[in-house]
């Protein structure tokens, strides 16, 4: 059965939303490395990576389900943030946007009776729960450590450590 064009829309901005995150973590990425916070700065390469790798995997499903893909021009991420505490606490209100991102498309998969569209996208109803969880528990730890760079440069050794 092809997608609907309602689903192959929706399965296409996320696309994009997915490569607009990628992008950010990037920024993020590299924004961390010119604060001398490499532990950060791999972390957040790492999110790049895993952003792009959520990209591929909604593109193979278009492709898989004889869809049309459509790439559309990213904009521009944010390059300055005032402390690795903000960086955080804007990743965190965009992994909660990309949440309510999922939940439309589940939603819509449910309305159109896409079964096979429901089950792909479980997968990313269980990762966003993860991605909020590992956040939140990183902006706490650098909300505790607030005023204290010796606790900065413990967490950054740690999160340096991300696989
Ligand atoms: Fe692709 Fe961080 O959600």
């Amino acid at each position: 059965m092809l997608l609907s064009q309602k689903m192959q829309d929706a399965l296409n901005a996320q696309i994009h939303a997915e490569g607009y995150s990628a992008n950010l973590y990037l920024a993020m990425s590299i924004h961390a490395q010119t604060m001398n916070l490499e532990g950060f700065g791999h972390w957040f390469r790492k999110q790049y990576e895993e952003e792009t790798s959520h990209m591929l995997k909604l593109i193979s499903y278009v492709l898989e389900r004889r869809g049309k893909v459509e790439l559309k021009a990213i904009e521009a991420p944010p390059s300055q943030w005032d402390s690795m505490t903000a960086m955080f606490e804007e990743t965190m209100k965009h992994e909660e946007h990309v949440t309510e991102l999922i939940r439309g498309l589940a939603d819509l998969a449910e309305a159109e009776r896409d079964h096979a569209s429901r089950a792909f996208l479980q997968w990313f109803v269980s990762e966003q729960v993860e991605e909020e969880a590992t956040v939140d528990s990183i902006l706490q730890k650098l909300q505790m450590c607030k005023g204290s760079p010796g606790g900065l440069f413990a967490l950054d050794h740690r999160v340096g450590k991300r696989e």
